[in-house]
C-alpha cells in the first residue's frame, strides 16, 4: 500500500515573514536595524573614516539559527569596521554618503524581492525601470526615445556598451578590431577587452593634453591610420570625468570624427556625466548627448545607495538586439523587451527604486545642490592649495582634485604621498593615493556634502605643511 506523503509542515518555525498578518518578529528586526544603522550614521565623526582592523563575527551559521538580538549584535561589529562614508573626511573615492530615501528603497527593494529579469517577476519595477532610463536619457540630453539598462556598476556598463557596438557594427566575430580611448580612460576597458575575447593590444591608448583630455588630433589620425590599415574600430570611448583627475575629453570634436568614420562613440559618463542634468552645470560635459552610449553612475555622486549604473543609449532597442535570448522560460514581454534581454544581467534587484525614490526626494534642486556644493567645494580647496606654488594641481571642471609636489622623483612621490596621508588621517581627513602619470598624487574628490569650511582648510593646511618639509 502506498504511503502518503507528509503533509507539509507549517513554516511558523522558520525565519520569514508570515503571510496571513503583520509579523510582529520583522517588525521587530527591522526597527532595531533600522535604529542600529541610524545611530552608525548619526555617530560617524566619532570615528575615523577609515576604520582600523575590527573584530569580526562568526562566519559559519551555527547548528541552530541565532535570534534577534545576536544577529545584530554580530552586524554591530561588521559595522564597526565599515567604511565610515557619512564622515565629513571621506574624500578618498566616488563614494558619497548615502541619501535617506535611498536606504529606505533598499530596504524595501530587498524585501519585495522582485526580479528584474522579466515583467511577471517585477510588473511595476520592470515599468518603473524603463521609464526612468527612459527620462533620465532624455534629461542628460538624449533625443526623445532613448533609454537603457541598469547594472551593477560602471565596469558592467562599460562593458555592455562595447558588446552593443560589436553587435551592432557587424564585428561579433572579428578578432581585428580595435578600441580606441585616452591613456586615462578607465581600467575597465582592458576587463572589457578580456571578456569579449580581444587582445589587450586592440586597447589603443591615445595621449591626452595637459589637462587629462584625449587630444583630438591623436584620434583623427588613429582613425585615418586604421582605415588605411583595414584595421575595424569597435568603437572610440570618451571619458566624461576621469577617474584621478575629472577631466572631460573634447566630447563634440570626438562626435564629428565618429560620425565622419562611422564609429560608435562611448561616452564613459560614470563620473561626469550626472553633471548634464543641471542647464548650469551641463557645459562641463558639453558634447555628451552626441554619444551612442553612455555610462552614468548615479552611486559616484548624487547618494544613491551601491549598486547605481546605467547604460544609456539613443537607441535602447539595440540592447535587445544585442542580448535578447527570447527567455523561452517566460511569459511574453508586454511592454518592450524583457529586463533579461536588455543586457548581461539576468536575474536583478530592482535597483531602480533606490534610484527613483532617491531623485523623487531631491528634486531638481536637491540634484543642482549637489552638483553646485561639488563644484564650491572643489573650488574652494583649490584655492586653499594655490599658494603652495609647488603643488601642481590637476583638476578637469568637475568635483575631482589630483595634487603632487613638482621635482620629485617616483620614489620621492611615493613617500610623499604615504606619510602626507597618514597625516591626514591622524586629523580624520582621508584621501587616496592614485598613481598618475607615472607619480603617486594625493587626490580630494569633493562630492561629500558634509564637507565643510573648516575641513577644507584643516586639510590644506596639512598638505600645505607637508611640501613645506620637502628638501
Ligand atoms: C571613469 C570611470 N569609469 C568606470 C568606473 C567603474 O565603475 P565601477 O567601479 O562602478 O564598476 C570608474 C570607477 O571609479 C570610473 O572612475
Amino acid at each position: 500500500m502506498a504511503v502518503a506523503p507528509p503533509a507539509p509542515q507549517a513554516s511558523a518555525a522558520l525565519p520569514f515573514a508570515s503571510a496571513e498578518q503583520l509579523d510582529p518578529r520583522l517588525q521587530e528586526l527591522l526597527e532595531a536595524a533600522a535604529t542600529q544603522l541610524s545611530q552608525w550614521l548619526g555617530s560617524a565623526t566619532q570615528r575615523s573614516p577609515l576604520p582600523g582592523l575590527s573584530l569580526l563575527p562568526e562566519v559559519a551559521p551555527q547548528a541552530s539559527g541565532l535570534g534577534n538580538g545576536a544577529l545584530l549584535a554580530d552586524l554591530q561589529l561588521v559595522m564597526e569596521g565599515a567604511y565610515n562614508v557619512n564622515h565629513p573626511g571621506a574624500l578618498a573615492h566616488l563614494d558619497p554618503p548615502p541619501l535617506m530615501a535611498s536606504i529606505a528603497a533598499e530596504l524595501v527593494c530587498a524585501g519585495l524581492n522582485n526580479n528584474l529579469l522579466a515583467e511577471e517577476l517585477s510588473p511595476s519595477l520592470s515599468r518603473l525601470e524603463r521609464s526612468l532610463c527612459g527620462w533620465l536619457a532624455e534629461a542628460i540630453g538624449l533625443p526623445p526615445g532613448s533609454g537603457g539598462v541598469p547594472a551593477s556598476g560602471g565596469t558592467l556598463s562599460n562593458l555592455m556598451a562595447l558588446v552593443t557596438a560589436r553587435v551592432s557594427r557587424g564585428l561579433q566575430h572579428c578578432s581585428e578590431a580595435v578600441v580606441l580611448a585616452s591613456s586615462a580612460a578607465h581600467v575597465s576597458l582592458s576587463k572589457a577587452l578580456l571578456v569579449m575575447g580581444l587582445p589587450p593590444s586592440a586597447l589603443r591608448l591615445l595621449p591626452t593634453d595637459a589637462q587629462g583630455r584625449l587630444d583630438p588630433e591623436a584620434l583623427a589620425l588613429e582613425l585615418e591610420a586604421c582605415a588605411a590599415a583595414g584595421v575595424p574600430v569597435l568603437a572610440v570611448v570618451g571619458t566624461a570625468g576621469t577617474t584621478v583627475c575629472g577631466a572631460v575629453d573634447p566630447l563634440p570634436a570626438m562626435a564629428s570624427l565618429c560620425r565622419r568614420h562611422g564609429v560608435w562613440l562611448h561616452v564613459d559618463g560614470a563620473i561626469g556625466a550626472v553633471y548634464a542634468l543641471d542647464p548650469e552645470h551641463a557645459p562641463r560635459v558639453a558634447g555628451l548627448a552626441l554619444a551612442d552610449s553612455i555610462t552614468i553612475n548615479p552611486q559616484k555622486l548624487l547618494g544613491i545607495t551601491k549598486t547605481s549604473s546605467l547604460l544609456l543609449l539613443a537607441q535602447p532597442a539595440q540592447l535587445a538586439d544585442t542580448f535578447a535570448t527570447g527567455l523561452p522560460y517566460m511569459e511574453p514581454s508586454w511592454g518592450g523587451s524583457h529586463g533579461g534581454d536588455c543586457g548581461l544581467q539576468g536575474t536583478r534587484s530592482a535597483e531602480v527604486l533606490k534610484l527613483w525614490l532617491g531623485l523623487r526626494q531631491l528634486g531638481r534642486d536637491g540634484i543642482t545642490a549637489i552638483l553646485d556644493g561639488a563644484i564650491a567645494r572643489r573650488r574652494r580647496l583649490q584655492s586653499l592649495l594655490e599658494p603652495w606654488t609647488r603643488l601642481l594641481l590637476r583638476q578637469g571642471g568637475l568635483h575631482l582634485l589630483a595634487f603632487s609636489p613638482e621635482g620629485l622623483s617616483a620614489a620621492e612621490s611615493d613617500h610623499w604621498s604615504r606619510s602626507t596621508r597618514q597625516d591626514l588621517l591622524a586629523a580624520q581627513l582621508m584621501l587616496s593615493r592614485p598613481m598618475h602619470l607615472g607619480r603617486h598624487h594625493l587626490k580630494a574628490v569633493l562630492g561629500n556634502p558634509h564637507t565643510r569650511e573648516e575641513h577644507l582648510q584643516q586639510l590644506a593646511a596639512i598638505v600645505g605643511r607637508s611640501v613645506e618639509v620637502l628638501p
